[in-house]
């Protein structure tokens, strides 16, 4: 039996699709075998995330991380070495108690996450099995419901237009491969359509178009003539999912659209909303209000929460507790999952699993911030999670996500299963 016993973590720089500097951590086990796994990082964050660690000072814009690969080569990989890797609960446990703070400010939450997803790669290949299978074991998993970025804007473009993604959803897609086959059609008549009209510029962070509109209304159209130049029927082919980070522009009950230069109140916002989702066919809305508005949340979810997914990002961040709290306030009906806002996958486990309990959706999510690596598209799968965000249909840090689903997918052959409509937590109508 070879030794599955943690030999050494190594943590070194390297970067990220913004350029900028990210952790990756190197678990090396005594038998020899090596994985590696790469920090994201987010732009938008929300202020209950746990804390990337970042040096300061003048040194790539104060964002190097020095100090958090000196934490996984230092602190962390003398905490693990001689543990065994099978028990990834275990292991994360003990990197909480060794950063022991409530904002994992000590080890900093990149050293931890890559960390821990390092791990759980090791576990999976010690295991000789794909990572998702590893997490699935026996149970039969479906593949996600894609969520994908047509064009970009907000923090991600630097606030070019207020709500910052515009993406699409395919739930009456038969599988996995033809959802992307139809977001393929829908993001080239997207780019079609800008260089038509001379506001083609280029992507955003998350490869979606840069967003060269008038009103975000004239995205939202755009968007719709999309669909309908790739051949798609907008509402019962293809939905809009929006994330509108409103903690971006909005605090204290009050929000400011910088685009059209108004500021509306929760209520304003509520209604503006309201008039989106009777306009166009909108199956998803992300943080329609800020983070510190839970009842603006609640007043929203009440109105609306019916017949579109009502997710929290910045509101929930990645927490079982807080999660837990909006089901019972009633303030969302789903819950975005990204590991690098909770820390360690057991945790962000434990908020997916928060979120299946109340009946909510479940979306597993990249950063704006990307890498090549891939863990979170076995995540989606793997944990079941019946919907994966990972920005555009290009640049390649998102492209690697997509693709190692269809590669999953493939593996599957005849028992591939997709979640398509029953992965949101609302109510069908007639035209959807
Ligand atoms: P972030 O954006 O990674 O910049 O936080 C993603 C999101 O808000 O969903
Ligand atoms: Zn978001």
């Amino acid at each position: 039996m070879s030794d599955t016993r943690i030999k050494q973590i190594r943590g070194r720089r390297v970067w990220d699709s913004r350029g900028r500097p990210t952790v990756e951590a190197e678990v090396e086990l005594r038998n020899g075998l090596k994985a590696r796994a790469i920090a994201p990082a987010g732009a938008s964050t929300g202020t209950g995330e746990a804390l990337d660690l970042r040096d300061g000072g003048p040194r790539f814009g104060g964002m190097d991380v020095s100090q958090a690969c000196a934490a996984v080569n230092g602190l962390i990989s003398d905490h693990l070495a001689g543990q065994d890797i099978g028990d990834q609960a275990q292991l994360d446990q003990r990197l909480v108690a060794l950063d022991g703070t409530g904002n994992r400010s000590r080890l900093g939450s990149n050293a931890m996450v890559a960390t821990s997803m390092a791990l759980l790669q090791a576990a999976a290949a010690a295991a000789e099995q794909p990572l998702w299978r590893h997490l699935a074991g026996a149970r039969q998993v479906r593949l996600p419901l894609p969520e994908i970025q047509i064009f970009g804007g907000g923090a991600h473009a630097a606030r070019r237009v207020d709500v910052q993604d515009f993406m699409i959803m395919c739930p009456a897609a038969r599988s996995f491969s033809e959802a992307l086959e139809w977001t393929a059609e829908v993001y080239r008549a997207a780019g079609a359509l800008l260089k038509k009209s001379g506001s083609l510029q280029g992507v955003a962070d998350e490869g979606g178009y840069w967003p060269v509109f008038g009103s975000n209304e004239q995205a939202l159209d755009t968007l719709m003539q999309a669909i309908l130049d790739a051949g798609l029927r907008a509402g019962e082919q293809v939905g809009i999912s929006l994330d509108i980070a409103a903690s971006e522009f909005g605090r204290k009950g009050r929000y400011e659209l910088a685009l059209e230069g108004r500021t509306l109140d929760s209520d304003g916002m509520i209604d503006m909303l309201g008039g989106w989702l009777a306009n166009y066919p909108i199956l998803s809305i992300e943080d329609p209000l800020a983070e510190d508005d839970p009842e603006g949340f609640r007043c929203f979810t009440a109105a609306h929460g019916a017949r579109c997914q009502v997710i929290g990002d910045d509101f929930l961040v990645t927490n079982a507790a807080r999660v837990l709290a909006a089901a019972e306030q009633r303030s969302a009906n789903a819950v975005l999952i990204k590991p690098n806002q909770a820390g360690t996958l057991t945790e962000a486990l434990a908020a997916l699993q928060a979120g299946k309990k109340s009946g909510f959706g479940t979306i597993v999510s990249a950063r704006s911030g990307e890498t090549e690596d891939v863990t979170i598209a076995h995540l989606s799968v793997g944990w079941d999670a019946g919907q994966l965000k990972v920005g555009s249909f290009s640049r390649s840090e998102r492209m690697a996500k997509w693709n190692e689903v269809l590669r999953i997918e493939e593996s599957l052959g005849a028992e591939a299963r997709f979640w398509g409509w029953d992965a949101l937590p609302i109510q069908r109508t007639a035209n959807s």
